[in-house]
């Protein structure tokens, strides 16, 4: 008779608090215990000399989306999902977006339908991009009640993009939802300026990109965004920091108390404007937003990933095909670069890239590694401890990882749907060995064992980590109190 459906033996345990040698018993998708000389399993893995750290949690993917500038999304949810077990994430948090004049209800409904055939788990965002009264008094508190609790809102993309009061409005809804506002922090009309006049010179090219949304557009947004939190004393995520001025920003607020938190994504790690700047085709594949920046960038973003300014690592996982008519080129071949769609898919590469970078190179120990990329967006967005963690209770969601593996990423070795790596030929150390999905094998050394449908929705109750802290910038409390006077 066996004890469990599943042991891991041999293996390190990492979690983001401490690393320990023991074994992993699993039954009916849940870890049940940590020991050592477990009794046996139905099945048995393994995993002498390799890491055993909670799957990856990518809270930043967009999937089957529409996109914000234009051109169709490259990925469905099973392709997605598939590629993100394959390279060891086993929940993602994606996106239900609202396009201006749109009711909300309907197009989650849609997404929830489309999502059905993911093979790992998710979680939706609410893109709020018209906030209307009746969007925001009936349709989002009870969207959030049925577990949608964080909210996306972008700060530029013409289609998408709010204004300040239009913020105030998301924030207060989310404060009295307690909901948490995730943000796309760049300054529109200063995008809007420049690309005009970039494109009034004849500068098309996809080198012009990163010119028309210089580091201080991003910089300007942060700092904006983080006074009408504090306005509100309401919590906040800063989306994709790709440059130290940013960065500077959200450490300020940080050491001044205020629950300011933020996300990089490997692209800020690996590529920089050099990207951009080749023929259009090439650099077409280099195109997201905000733009890739400088080595000295690279470096500072590192910098506040270990004073923790930096909470978590997501792939912002946006795929447009090269190849295909309503993809990045959906505004037709000679398109100048301001109508080209705008990501890079890397829902597969995230984990790798950000351990070769990051554990390989030095820069981090393998603890924050499984902090910035599991347990830490686990705890923002309200999944710990059922995810992010190797511990009794939690699910049996697991990364056993090959931290010796030299890998060379390559288009035709990877899982997704997109026609392309912005990673092509970037060399790394370290691969998931297997992925584990609810106690299931979902990836194992280069099988994929994905079963569509698998994977499940995962409501989120409200959770302490996003309270506010309880100071307002005045006496009068403009959420709580909306009639007192003072
Ligand atoms: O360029 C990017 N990141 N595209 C995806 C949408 C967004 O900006 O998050
Ligand atoms: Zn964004
Ligand atoms: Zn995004």
């Amino acid at each position: 008779m066996s004890d469990f459906d599943l042991v891991i033996r041999g293996g390190t345990v990492v979690n983001a608090a401490e690393i320990s040698k023991c074994e992993v018993g699993i039954k009916e998708g849940r870890i049940v215990a940590l020991g050592e000389m477990l009794g046996p399993g139905k099945q048995e893995i393994d995993a002498t000399g390799k890491f055993v750290m909670p799957g990856g949690i990518d809270s930043h993917c967009h999937i089957d989306q529409r996109s914000s500038g234009g051109g169709r999304n490259a990925e469905t949810f099973l392709s997605g999902t598939r590629s993100a077990a394959c390279g060891g994430t086993t929940t993602i948090i994606c996106f239900a977006a609202q396009e201006k004049g749109e009711l909300l209800t309907p197009i989650v409904e849609d997404y929830h339908e489309r999502a059905k055939e993911s093979c790992i788990d998710y979680s939706f965002h609410l893109i709020i991009s018209d906030p209307s009264d009746q969007v925001m008094n009936d349709e989002v508190p009870k969207l959030i009640d049925q577990g949608h609790r964080s909210l996306k809102i972008f700060m530029t993309y013409p289609r998408n993009r709010l204004n300040d009061a239009e913020i105030l409005k998301v924030l207060e809804t989310a404060k009295r939802k307690q909901a948490l506002v995730c943000v796309h922090a760049e300054n529109h009309d200063a995008i809007m300026y420049m690309t005009e006049k970039l494109l009034a010179a004849e500068n098309n090219s996809t080198k012009f990109h990163a010119w028309a949304k210089p580091p201080l557009v991003e910089r300007e947004a942060v700092h904006r965004v983080i006074m009408l939190s504090e306005l509100l004393d309401v919590p906040i995520q800063i989306f994709h920091v790709s440059c130290e001025e940013a960065a500077e920003e959200i450490r300020r607020a940080q050491q001044r108390g205020l629950k300011i938190f933020s996300e990089t994504c490997p692209q800020y790690f690996v590529l920089t404007e050099r990207d951009l700047d080749r023929d259009q085709r090439e650099g077409a594949k280099f195109v997201c937003s905000p733009a890739p920046r400088t080595e000295g960038d690279q470096e500072a973003v590192w910098d506040h990933v270990r004073l923790g300014t930096i909470g978590n690592v997501t792939s912002d996982h946006a795929p447009y095909n090269i190849d295909e008519l309503e993809g990045k080129f959906w505004a037709g071949d000679n398109a100048p670069f301001s109508q080209i769609a705008n990501g890079v898919p890397g829902l597969e590469t995230r984990m790798p890239i950000t351990f070769s970078e990051g554990v390989v190179k030095g820069r981090i120990d393998l603890q924050t590694f499984v902090a910035i990329t599991s347990t830490n967006a686990a705890r923002l967005f309200g999944l710990y401890p059922k995810k992010g963690t190797i511990s009794v209770g939690a699910d049996a969601d697991i990364c056993i990882w090959d931290a010796e593996k030299d890998v060379t990423i390559t288009q035709d070795i990877l899982h997704h749907d997109t026609d392309y790596t912005p990673f092509e030929g970037l060399q790394v150390t370290g691969w998931p060995f297997i992925t584990i999905s609810r106690g299931k094998i979902v990836w194992e050394n280069g099988d994929v064992r994905c079963e569509a449908g698998w994977g499940k929705f995962l409501a989120r109750d409200p959770y302490d980590y996003i309270e506010p802290r309880g100071i307002l910038p005045t006496p009068f409390d403009p959420v709580v109190l909306t009639t007192n006077k003072k």
